[in-house]
């Protein structure tokens, strides 16, 4: 069979990762894959900074690297939105799979790319942009296809998990935590995009969209931080007998008449100690989904780090070149309902 070439763009964390994962297991991919896998070439930034890489791998021109006729599969894990929009559009157009982590541009541009797509016939495919290795995206999309979703609850950042768990483990407060959360290497320098929700925000519209087979954005989900969350809120819960977690809501909500509306919200919530998601501690996420027929299923692990994110990654790329080797195509949501975002003060 023949070869199938991988770009990958961006060497953070999680890229590197990808890069010696593909490298270290290259036997056992190319007998899952049924052919073997190999990298054409990663873009970076900085050509300069050492890697654990051969040099002549490195480019800084991602667009050459999108656009090379070797390539099968573009693994985009540069983050933010431009220019890895125009890029991944390009790959798709070109024929080429796509698979990415990149939840800020999902959240905004998931119609958009989804189309490119199926109109192309390739697969995108981005487990990784929600909850790290966590698989949820394709249970949603794959597993839960023939039932209902009614809602989809989790905690999907773990920086702020780690933090409102250690301040209620320690009684400490939100700015020295915070701070333990930057050295201990959860939180970024600049931690506002998790801090202030933004970040579970992206998640979130991701989730609905997926769930809900709808197109909701960031911008539809009222966001809440947890930036004015205090010790002594924390102290007060734990009266209760609940914790307060930093949550993605994402359900479906029926008026009167039954027309439906979809709900999304991110925001510090009151939890009885009882509930499942409030055992959720430290930098761990989880997503409990409510189905129609399924019923209540609980998704748990590692959100964020380099291997548990590359992992998700990994997967996706195996899917995608599976396809091109036996032919076939993953699912699509190039066709879906447009359900209307219900603003908060209605659920
Ligand atoms: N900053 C994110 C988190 C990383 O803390 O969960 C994973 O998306």
């Amino acid at each position: 069979p023949r070869t199938i070439g991988v770009a990958v763009l961006g060497m953070g964390n999680v890229g590197a990762e990808v890069v010696r994962i593909i490298t270290d297991n290259a036997d056992d991919l190319r007998a899952r894959v049924g052919a073997p896998v190999e990298i054409r070439g990663v873009a970076v930034r900085d050509l300069g900074r050492p890697r654990k890489i051969a040099q002549e791998l490195l480019t800084d021109d991602p667009a050459s690297l999108v656009a090379r006729d070797d390539v099968d599969i573009v693994v985009e894990l540069m983050g933010g939105i431009d220019p890895a929009r125009g890029l991944i559009r390009s790959a798709l157009e070109s024929g080429k799979s796509v698979v990415t982590a990149n939840k800020a541009l999902l959240a905004e541009y998931t119609g958009e790319l989804a189309t490119a797509a199926a109109e192309a016939k390739v697969d995108l495919y981005f487990e990784a942009a929600v909850a790290g290795a966590i698989p949820v995206i394709r249970p949603l999309m794959q597993s839960l296809a023939g039932d209902t979703v009614e809602r989809v609850n989790g905690i999907v950042n773990g920086t702020t998990n780690f933090i409102l768990s250690a301040m209620d483990e320690t009684g400490a407060d939100y700015a020295d935590t915070l701070a333990e959360a930057g050295r201990l290497g959860y939180a970024e320098a600049d931690p506002t995009a998790d801090v202030e929700g933004y970040d579970a925000a992206a998640k979130a519209a991701i989730l609905a969209s997926i769930a809900f087979h709808t197109r909701v954005t960031a911008a539809d989900v009222h966001r809440e931080g947890i930036s004015s969350v205090t010790a002594a809120d924390l102290v007060a819960a734990k009266k209760f007998d609940c914790t307060i977690k930093l949550l993605s809501i994402c359900e479906r909500v029926r008026d009167a008449s039954g027309a439906q509306r979809i709900s999304a919200r991110v925001y510090p919530a009151l939890i009885p100690l009882t509930h499942p998601l409030a055992t959720v501690n430290g930098a761990f996420n989880a997503v409990v989904v409510e189905a129609e027929n399924a019923g209540r299923l609980m998704f748990y692990g590692q959100g964020a780090g380099g291997s548990p994110t590359a992992s998700a990654v990994l997967g996706d790329m195996v899917m995608a070149a599976r396809n091109r080797v036996h032919g076939g195509r993953g699912p699509l949501e190039s066709t879906y309902a447009s359900l209307p975002v219900a603003p908060i003060d209605d659920v």
